[in-house]
């Protein structure tokens, strides 16, 4: 049975695919896997760099400012789990165009919402496939991220952005406060006075200041942002998957837990690698060398 995340990824290979879309049917025996194939309204997926192993989806809503409705997310969320069930790929980006990363949540959706409606539709839980993806996931910004928009990034494990990118989480000026993960995420990164400030005026902060703060990893010029952002994903993808995997897990933690506890998590991951191959593989290659043949095992 070949899976849709597959089909996707023989479609992009063989050029088939274009902005999400089927773009022809030819006759012969991929014809019987399209039905399979996802068909994206409000994303645009790829797969690039030199070995063809970076998954990058591009949030496309460009006349609402990539607004994360419901139907967006559903789509970010898809993509998202079959670039991560897909075994040739090892790293994701997401990112919007050179002006737009994300201007929020949708306000014209939410506008007339209940509590009782957000409750019975579990408004925003969807996000969670993003946040539990196994491989690295990086944002890349140019332009605006304000409110989910930023919350999206923050979700992601590194945050690349360009130098004229805007962040913010403004929900306070239409009554509400962030709710995908900015009161919590968002001090984790720079600290409680910062975030309360962000939070609590609504301002928007430049790309300087959110590296200087530590949210942004790296600052690039705008029309480099995303060859720099796909070096990094050709970077990570040269080590070995699962130890790769393994790391995120661990830096993972020094977010959910105390210290002590995530020591002793760190150690067992550690002691953990020396029951792979690719850590054999790789102290092996040092002591002979040689470049490592890393297995994904
Ligand atoms: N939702 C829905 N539509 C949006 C939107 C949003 N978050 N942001 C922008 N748009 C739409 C505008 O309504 C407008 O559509 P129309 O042409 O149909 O009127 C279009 O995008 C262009 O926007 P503007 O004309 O406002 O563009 P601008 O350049 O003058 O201003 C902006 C840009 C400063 C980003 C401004 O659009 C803005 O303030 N947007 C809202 C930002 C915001 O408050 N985000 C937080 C959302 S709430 C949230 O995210 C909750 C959460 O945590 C889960």
């Amino acid at each position: 049975m070949t899976s849709a995340g597959a089909v996707t990824r023989i479609l992009l290979r063989k050029n088939l695919l274009k902005n999400g879309r089927v773009a022809a049917l030819p006759n012969t025996g991929f014809v019987k896997f399209y039905s399979a194939a996802p068909t994206y309204e409000n994303i645009k997926i790829n797969v690039v760099g030199s070995k063809k192993n970076v998954g990058l989806i591009q949030l496309n809503r460009p006349k609402a400012l990539n607004a994360l409705c419901m139907p967006l997310f559903i789509e970010l969320g898809k993509a998202v789990k079959d670039f991560d069930a897909d075994g040739t790929i090892s790293a994701i980006i997401i990112t919007g165009n050179e002006k737009v990363f994300a201007a929020g949540a949708d306000i014209k959706d939410m506008q007339n919402q209940t509590y009782s409606s957000l409750q019975r539709a579990g408004t925003l839980k969807g996000w969670d496939e993003v946040s539990n993806c196994g491989k690295p996931v990086i944002a890349a910004i140019n332009g605006i991220a304000l409110g989910a928009g930023c919350e999206l990034a923050m979700l992601c494990d590194i945050i690349y952005a360009g130098e004229k990118a805007q962040f913010g989480q403004p929900e306070i000026n239409i009554g509400t406060i962030p709710g995908a993960g900015g009161t919590q995420r968002l001090p984790r990164y720079v600290g409680k006075s910062k975030a309360m400030e962000i939070v609590l005026t609504g301002n928007f902060f430049s790309a300087q200041e959110a590296e200087k703060m530590g949210l942004v990893a790296r600052v690039f010029p705008v029309e480099k942002l995303l060859e720099e952002t796909i070096k990094l994903a050709e970077r990570i993808g040269t080590h070995s998957p699962l130890i790769v995997k393994l790391a995120k897990q661990a830096v993972n933690q020094a977010y959910e837990t105390n210290l002590a506890a995530g020591l002793l998590y760190e150690k067992s991951i550690f002691y953990g690698t020396f029951a792979t191959n690719d850590r054999k593989e790789g102290m092996t290659a040092f002591v002979e060398k040689r470049a490592p043949r890393f297995k994904n095992d």
